[in-house]
């Protein structure tokens, strides 16, 4: 097989594996689901360093385990001290990490969670890569609309100050590009109020979406 018939389109990886065939599983996506009693999901959460993703994150699963939900939270500074700690933040190394963290929350859907993504995902297409993983109602893309001088004053890391004072290169916002998101099924404006009074708007929209169930 050339290799350009290798190229997997929306990934545009390049398989290195040959003579591997899927193994359709016995126990299905469906089946964990109903054990574990939900629908499994990606709750997509994008935004700048500092808009506020992870303390949502947070709230949000903490409030979804209440309600008896199984859950994983992906966050960007953690699977950066593990899964992509190879990677740094240049455009080329942030599309394999959201490659990375696309695929694992694929698995997790699979395993029948509900996934809570943290990332800063700055790049449109790799959003759109990890929503054409997911089935259409598995994948909800939540917009962390903060500021960049709102960010910058709360700088929870000193990162943006060092990134102005150029001692840290390609950092978003500053020196590196966030493409702001134009399908994202949900904008949380990240400024305004306590990520418990945001993690209860996600919650109703989950409702709306009948992700959740009214009495849940
Ligand atoms: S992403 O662009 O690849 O999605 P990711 O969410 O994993 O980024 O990591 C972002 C976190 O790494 C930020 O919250 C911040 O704490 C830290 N960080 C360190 N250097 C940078 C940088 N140059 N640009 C953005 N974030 C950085």
């Amino acid at each position: 097989m050339s290799e350009s018939s290798n190229i997997n389109k929306a990934t545009n990886i390049t398989w290195k594996a040959t003579n591997i065939t899927w193994h359709g599983m016995k126990v299905d996506k469906q089946v964990r689901a109903k054990a574990n009693k939900q629908k499994p999901c990606v709750l997509w959460l994008t935004g700048l360093s500092g808009c506020g993703k992870s303390t949502l994150a947070d709230a949000l699963e903490i409030k979804l385990q209440e309600m008896g939900h199984r859950t994983y939270l992906l966050d960007g500074d953690n699977v950066r001290h593990g899964l992509s700690k190879d990677l740094s933040f240049s455009d080329e190394d942030r599309v394999e990490n959201i490659r990375r963290v696309a695929e694992v929350a694929r698995l997790m859907v699979d395993a029948g969670l509900i996934v809570i993504t943290s990332f800063i995902s700055p790049f449109r297409a790799e959003r759109q890569l990890a929503r054409s993983l997911m089935e259409p109602d598995e994948f909800f893309e939540i917009f962390v609309d903060t500021p960049l001088e709102v960010c910058e004053q709360r700088d929870p890391k000193g990162l943006y100050k060092m990134a102005r004072a150029g001692k840290i290169k390609h950092f978003t916002g500053i020196d590196s590009d966030y493409e702001l998101p134009e399908n994202a099924q949900m904008v949380i404006n990240g400024a305004d109020s306590e990520p418990d009074v945001l993690a209860d708007q996600v919650i109703a929209f989950l409702r709306q979406q009948v992700v959740l169930n009214a009495d849940d």
